[in-house]
């Protein structure tokens, strides 16, 4: 097959050259030349025929006169992956699965895909393992894999001509940076690459109705290898969470044209793979005989579901001449403008103190609700002494020393009080308007307040 024309754009300004270039000529900018194929040459807008190409634009239509479809849905047939989906699978849908090597991204699709099979045309396109590796899982997850078809294959075009002929309902693309395009010479997992295979994927999709999962590898930040367009081609983006170290597994919808996003599934890496968990709301609680220092119990709140965290603090007397601030699975910077609240707004000094803190079980929290928390554990292992038992907190601290209230206050405290705690301190505008069964409430306002009304407690 002949190469496409190629050149090279400038991924900030969208400059062009026919060359790589160091830096973009046009916008000064380093390192943003990327290959990307020359299309066709268009009608050109000032010809006869541009006349002719706007006849045909899909019509004007004023929004009432849509029909408002709802958009089918089918399920996985594994409950917590079709949770963060929301719902399901849609038809002609693009999804894309983010997550650290060996996290569990490939079992958890061929469990949902020899699911799917029973029922749909499916298909495996796999261009990291051979199709004896995957027959070899398949077969330690003792899933049914009569009627699952694979492809070894790293070629766009032959998957894109597979699928064609296939004509398969749902496909798995195994992984997205493994592919190369026969139109641009850059390596497979380039920039380039990755984002031309992915938009000749979506196309394929929205043609042809078939369902798309894409699996893509994160970067040593965090990020999806790759380009962040990935993120805006597709519909759906997924992200597995959790320590590599515990058992357990987070899938986390960062975008979905289709559904909530924040919507979290938890599963459990068993020797027969992937477990949904259904009522994780205990399992970041660490077992304590007796309540020790520097723990924190906070309810966060994860999509529809609430979830009891345990955050951890411990400090101690720095040497060094900046004090460390080390935060695990909770925001640093966050961290950094809290210990600035603590000494404004309630006299209490860090500044030699090494802070770390911890949110436990691999989870990652990113909403402001786990501030007081912070603040309780950090307060608590500094002054080496426990919170009462049965004690739990949320709301966000704000920078004038204020409590903020946090959304959904009424189902967090059902769900924390259901698991057994009895005590819970949370910002006055949450404080629900019938009293929760077994559950004192102590409402505060501001950040020294918290700290004196906990005083009494203890
Ligand atoms: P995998 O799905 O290959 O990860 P990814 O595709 O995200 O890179 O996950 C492999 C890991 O999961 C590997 O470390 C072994 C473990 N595992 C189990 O613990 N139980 C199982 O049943 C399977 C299939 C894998
Ligand atoms: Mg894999």
């Amino acid at each position: 097959m002949a190469k496409a024309k190629t050149n090279y754009t400038c991924s900030e300004c969208g400059g062009t050259s026919s060359k790589w270039t160091g830096q973009c000529a046009a916008c000064q900018q380093w390192n943003t030349m990327v290959e990307t194929v020359i299309e066709a040459p268009g009608a050109n807008r000032f010809s006869q025929s541009a006349h002719q190409a706007l006849a045909q634009t899909a019509p004007v239509l004023s929004l009432k006169d849509i029909e408002a479809l709802d958009v089918p849905r089918f399920g996985t047939g594994i409950e917590e992956f079709d949770r963060v989906l929301g719902g399901g699978l849609v038809a002609g849908g693009v999804v894309l699965i983010g997550g650290d090597p060996g996290i569990g991204k490939s079992t958890l699709l061929l469990q949902a895909l020899a699911n799917m099979a029973q029922l749909k045309s499916v298909l495996y396109v796999s261009g990291e393992e051979s199709g004896a590796q995957i027959a070899l899982r398949a077969k330690r997850l003792a899933v049914d894999a009569h009627e699952l078809k694979l492809q070894a294959e790293i070629q766009l075009e032959k998957i894109l001509n597979t699928l064609h002929e296939l004509k398969p309902q749902v496909a798995v693309i195994d992984s997205i940076q493994t592919l190369y395009s026969d139109a641009l010479s850059s390596a497979p997992g380039s920039v380039a690459q990755v984002r031309e295979c992915a938009a000749q994927l979506t196309r394929m999709a929205k043609q042809s109705g078939v369902t798309i999962i894409l699996v893509g590898h994160v970067t040593k930040e965090g990020a999806l290898a790759g380009p962040r367009v990935l993120e805006h081609i597709v519909d759906t983006v997924l992200y597995f969470e959790g320590d590599n170290h515990s058992s357990f597994r987070l899938v986390r919808a960062i975008k979905n044209r289709f559904g909530a996003v924040n919507e979290l599934g938890v599963f459990a890496m068993t020797d027969k793979g992937l477990k949904g968990v259904s009522n994780p709301s205990a399992l970041f609680l660490s077992q304590h005989d007796n309540q020790v220092p520097g723990s924190c119990v906070m309810v966060t709140q994860e999509g529809t579901r609430p979830l009891l965290v345990e955050i951890q603090a411990l400090v101690d007397a720095s040497h060094l001449p900046n004090a460390r601030r080390l935060s695990v699975g909770l925001e640093q910077n966050r961290l950094a403008m809290l210990l600035a609240v603590l000494h404004r707004h309630a006299g209490i000094a860090a500044f030699d103190q090494d802070v770390f803190i911890n949110a436990v079980g691999g989870v990652k929290i990113t909403e402001p609700a786990a501030d007081l928390a912070v603040l309780l554990a950090i307060n608590s292992s500094m002054r080496n002494k426990a919170l009462p038992p049965g004690f739990v907190v949320f709301g966000e601290v704000g920078l004038a020393g204020e409590i903020r209230p946090a959304p959904r206050g009424q189902e967090r405290l059902r769900e924390a009080a259901k698991l057994g705690f009895s005590i819970a301190m949370i910002p006055k505008a949450n404080v629900p308007k019938q009293p929760v069964e077994g559950m004192t409430i102590i409402a505060v306002e501001r950040i020294d307040d918290a700290f004196s009304r906990l005083r009494e407690l203890q």
